[in-house]
């Protein structure tokens, strides 16, 4: 299992200046197995070690499916079931509801594109129809790696452009099937699912 508190997962038992740079995604992904598979997860460490992939298209682009009316999310790997990989595909102006994490942990890389990640406070009570307070916004550039747990807060990820599309990377440990999402305006919340628009490279039905 991996921790479930990114606070005590700084511990240098996994040595970040000791990262050798995945040269691939397959790469990537044969290191990431290896560190998911212990029992707990250096969150300074796997962010470093996703960022220093060098991305390059011939590794994911079998996987970046893009659809015109939402962003996709295309399974690349169950992580032995540890986490899922998977790649996004952000189209121009497509964006994520706000949401929570379920208690993973939350890494995105971006691999193509520019990507605005908008943060929030959890509501103190969803029953006020209180408007949601933002606590930063940022725009995320191409080879970064950003990370979000449930503790830190929530958020809402978009492709800010009206130009180009944007692909991100994300590793979700321990996986979810299903997410809070809340209205901005509101608070309210509802459950969606983390649908999957292809696995493998292979179009889901
Ligand atoms: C998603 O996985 O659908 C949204 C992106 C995120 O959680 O960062």
């Amino acid at each position: 299992m991996s921790c479930q508190t990114p606070c005590c997962c700084t511990e240098s038992f996994e040595d970040v200046t000791k990262i050798v740079a995945p040269k691939s995604l397959d790469e990537l992904l044969k290191q990431l197995e290896k560190i998911f598979s212990k029992d707990r997860v250096n969150v300074e460490y796997v962010t470093a070690l996703m960022k220093a992939y060098k991305s390059n298209p011939e590794d994911w682009k079998k996987y970046a499916m893009m659809d015109q009316h939402k962003y996709t999310r295309n399974l690349v790997s169950n992580g032995n079931g540890k986490f899922n990989l998977l790649v996004l595909c952000w189209n121009m102006s497509q964006g994520s509801s706000i949401h929570a994490h379920a208690n993973s942990h939350c890494f995105m890389k971006i691999l193509d594109g520019e990507v605005l990640e908008e943060r929030f406070d959890w509501p103190t009570d969803s029953d006020s129809e209180a408007s949601m307070s933002k606590t930063m916004e940022r725009k995320h550039t191409k080879d970064t790696c950003a990370y979000i747990h449930d503790k830190i807060g929530l958020h809402r990820v978009s492709n800010p452009s009206h130009a180009e599309p944007a692909i991100t990377l994300h590793l979700y440990s321990p996986p979810f099937s299903e997410v809070k999402c809340f209205d901005e305006q509101t608070s309210h919340v509802t459950m969606g699912q983390m649908a999957l628009w292809s696995i493998n490279g292979v179009k889901s039905e």
